[in-house]
């Protein structure tokens, strides 16, 4: 690995299996900082821990996308274990066929399958884009 991202700070949302597990541990062999931040506890923390095991640092945060509070307290404890934060993988959300047709607009962002990662996205980030 090349080691890209060496030192970049990341957080990755799902990242307790799946594609959101895929993406940490491709970002860890590239050498990023590691956020894991999952709603379930365990799992957060196993990834964490597999990413550590690349030589990088991992933090697991259990948290929900889906509330506005939880996304700020990820924002809140990546800041403060990394002190930057570089990439935000949006990854975690639902895919209700469903929410596709009836968009909200919330705070600028607009509701859709991925509505939840969308939540922290705009609001919550220590800087703009
Ligand atoms: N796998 C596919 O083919 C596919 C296709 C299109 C879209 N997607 C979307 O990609 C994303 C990841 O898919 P996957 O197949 O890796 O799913 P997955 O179920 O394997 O992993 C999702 C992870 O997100 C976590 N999670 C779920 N809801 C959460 C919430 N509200 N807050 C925090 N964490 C939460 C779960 O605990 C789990 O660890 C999903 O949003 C899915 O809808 C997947």
């Amino acid at each position: 690995m090349s080691m890209r991202l060496k030192d970049k700070v990341c957080i990755i949302t799902g990242g307790g299996s799946g594609i959101g597990r895929a993406t940490a541990l491709l970002f860890a062999r590239e050498g990023a900082r590691l956020a894991i931040a999952d709603k379930r506890k365990d799992a957060a923390q196993a990834v964490s821990q597999e990413c550590a095991r690349h030589g990088v640092a991992a933090i697991a945060i259990e948290m929900d996308v889906a509330k506005a509070a939880d996304a700020r307290r990820m924002v809140d404890e990546t800041m403060k274990a990394f002190g930057r934060l570089d990439v935000l993988v949006n990854n975690a959300g639902t895919a209700s066929p469903a929410a596709w047709w009836k968009p909200r607009s919330r705070r600028g962002t607009t509701s859709c399958p991925s509505t939840c990662a969308a939540f922290f996205c705009a609001p919550n980030l220590p800087f703009r884009p």
